[in-house]
């Protein structure tokens, strides 16, 4: 079976964090798709939430993760994209949550708040939750409905 690849991005707040959870991807054998930034020089968070998010916008990857110092401008970016749920996670119980009530697809961490083994555990919990479904469902398709459609519009 191939591996999964999974883009991560951040800016020069998320760079440090960044490079602990490409380590802690590949160790759980995912390819890491490191899309930037390289180094701690400072950077604009949009320039890489948006190229993630377009790749999971398109359908060419299933899940990525973000990082910038709050997780907010990353989050802010990302869900302006059709079909991202960007969901920004402090920890472990909230990214489950992220993932079994919200279908989150994007998970973002605010580097400046959490430590590399709370990270890592955020990662992984997020990782290995599943969808719900059920109600939730409805909700979540909800998301995508234009702001001013008429209620049942949706086919
Ligand atoms: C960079 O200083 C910081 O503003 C950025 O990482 C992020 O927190 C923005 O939302």
């Amino acid at each position: 079976m191939p591996k999964e690849r999974i883009p991560i991005a951040s800016d020069h707040a998320g760079f440090e964090l960044k490079q602990h959870l490409v380590s802690a991807l590949t160790a759980l054998g995912f390819e890491a798709d490191d899309i930037g930034t390289h180094s701690p020089a400072s950077t604009d968070y949009p320039d890489y939430a948006h190229p993630l998010a377009e790749q999971v916008e398109r359908g060419e990857v299933k899940r990525g993760v973000l990082l910038c110092g709050t997780g907010l401008g990353m989050a802010y970016a990302a869900n302006r994209h059709p079909g991202v749920r960007a969901a920004v996670a402090w920890t472990p119980e909230i990214a489950a949550l992220s993932r079994k009530h919200n279908d989150s697809n994007v998970l973002v961490l605010p580097a400046r708040f959490v430590s590399e083994e709370d990270g890592v555990a955020i990662l992984k919990t997020w990782l290995e939750t599943g969808f719900e479904g059920g109600r939730h469902e409805r909700r979540v398709e909800k998301i995508e409905t234009p702001i001013g459609a008429p209620k049942g519009a949706n086919p």
